[in-house]
C-alpha cells in the first residue's frame, strides 16, 4: 500500500491545551499533545484510522490486555529544525520494530505504510506541539494493545492501535550511576526481551527500584542464566568504549532489544572510522578495563534517553568511578546525533522524514 492512497478521517479539539504549556520547563511524558490517533482491527482486519481529540477510552473490566499483557509499544521522536521544519527521526525503524514485537506477541502487525502515514499525519496536526528548545522534541508513543472482552486466555480477535504524542525535554539531566545486578533478570533466551513489550517494562519496575534505593539511577541488567553477561542499562543499550573501539553486545540474542539510537550512533561513529563490535560482553571484561584504566567511556542509548553517559558503576559492592575525560567520544556522538535531528548538520544518511 502506498503511503499516497492512505488517508485518516481527523476531528480537531476545540479546547486545546497548549496555551497552559510551560514549553521550557517539560518532564519527560507528563504533558500529552490534543490529538490522539486510533485504528481498530476485527475480523481479521484493520479498520479505519481516525485522529481523534485527546480523551480517555471507554474499558471493559476484562479487556484482555490488562489481564494477559498483549500490550507492545514504540518510542520516537519528531524535532524542530531552525528554519521551522518539523522531521521524524527514522520512523522505517520503528515500523520494522513494532511489526517483530507483534509477531513474537501473536499480535497482528500494523502494516508499516499505515504505520508512518499516521506517525506523520498526527504531527501534522499537533506540529505546534513540537518544542524548538535544543534537546527537546516530540516524544511519539504508538501502542498496540488486546481488546477481546473476557477472562480466557488466547491470543485476542481484536486490537486497538493508537499513537500519542508528548512534548519532552531531557530524560536524564546528569551522567548516570548504573549498578550491574547479579539477582534479577530482564529477559530469558526464548522469551519476550527483543519485543518492546510492555511487561518487559512492568517487570523491570521492581528491582530498578531496588537499585534507587541504594542511590542508583538504574541498572546494568546481566544475561539470566549466569549473571555473567552484559545485556542493556535500564531502558536502554549499553556501549563501552575500549581501547578507542565501541563495544556493545550483540542483538542476535533474542534478550536484547534492537535499538535504533543505538544503531544510529554506531552508523554516525563507523562513517568517522571508528571500529564497532557487536558481541557478548563479560562483566569480568568491563571491570579488567576499569581496572587497568582502559575503560575509556560507558554510556547508554534510547530513544527517550538519547546518549546517556555512565559516569561509574558498581559491582558485588565495589564501585569503579570512570575517569574524567577532557573530550568524551560520547559528547562527540551525541552532539552530532542532536545536530542532524535539528537539521544543524547535513543529514547525509537520509534518516530524516519531513512532516
Ligand atoms: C524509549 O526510549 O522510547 C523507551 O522505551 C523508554 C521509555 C520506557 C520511556
Amino acid at each position: 500500500m502506498s503511503v499516497s492512497t492512505i488517508s485518516f478521517s481527523v476531528e480537531k479539539t476545540k479546547n486545546s491545551t497548549i496555551s497552559q504549556v510551560d514549553f521550557d520547563n517539560l518532564a519527560f511524558g507528563k504533558i500529552l499533545s490534543d490529538h490522539m490517533f486510533i485504528m481498530e482491527y476485527e475480523n481479521g482486519e484493520w479498520g479505519e484510522g481516525k485522529i481523534v481529540p485527546f480523551a480517555p477510552i471507554p474499558m471493559h473490566p476484562a479487556l484482555s490486555a490488562l489481564h494477559y499483557g498483549q500490550s507492545i509499544f514504540e518510542g520516537l521522536k519528531a524535532y524542530r529544525t531552525e528554519s521551522n521544519e518539523i522531521n521524524i527521526f527514522r520512523p522505517q525503524m520503528n515500523a520494522k520494530r513494532f511489526a517483530e514485537s507483534a509477531e513474537r506477541m501473536c499480535m497482528p502487525p500494523v502494516p508499516e505504510a499505515i504505520f508512518l502515514e499516521a506517525i506523520r499525519k498526527l504531527v501534522e496536526v499537533d506540529q505546534d506541539w513540537v518544542p524548538s528548545n535544543e534537546g527537546y522534541s516530540l516524544y511519539i508513543r504508538p501502542f498496540l494493545f488486546a481488546t477481546d472482552e473476557g477472562v480466557c486466555i488466547k491470543p485476542s480477535d481484536t486490537y486497538k492501535f493508537m499513537i500519542i504524542t508528548a512534548p519532552v525535554g531531557v530524560y536524564y539531566s546528569e551522567p548516570v550511576r548504573v549498578k550491574i545486578e547479579e539477582y534479577y533478570t530482564r529477559a530469558a533466551v526464548g522469551g519476550v526481551g527483543r519485543a518492546k513489550a510492555a511487561g518487559n517494562y512492568g517487570a523491570s519496575l521492581y528491582p530498578a527500584k531496588q537499585c534507587q534505593l541504594q542511590g542508583f539511577h538504574q541498572l546494568i541488567w546481566t544475561d539470566a542464566a549466569e549473571h555473567k553477561y552484559i545485556e542493556e542499562s535500564g531502558t536502554m543499550n549499553i556501549v563501552f568504549q575500549i581501547g578507542g573501539k565501541l563495544i556493545s553486545p550483540s542483538e542476535d540474542a533474542d534478550t536484547i532489544l534492537r535499538g535504533v539510537t543505538k544503531k544510529t550512533v554506531f552508523d554516525i561513529a563507523r562513517s568517522w572510522g571508528v571500529e564497532i563490535e557487536e558481541r557478548k560482553i563479560t562483566v569480568e571484561e568491563i571491570i579488567t578495563a576499569a581496572r587497568n584504566g582502559t575503560l575509556e567511556d560507558a554510556f547508554g542509548a534510547g530513544t527517550a534517553a538519547v546518549v546517556t553517559i555512565i559516569k561509574g558503576f558498581s559491582y558485588q559492592d565495589v564501585y569503579y568511578e570512570l575517569p574524567p575525560v577532557e573530550h568524551s567520544f560520547a559528547m562527540d556522538l551525541k552532539n552530532k546525533l542532536t545536530a542532524i535531528q535539528h537539521k544543524l548538520a547535513e543529514d547525509t544518511f537520509g534518516w530524516t522524514l519531513k512532516v
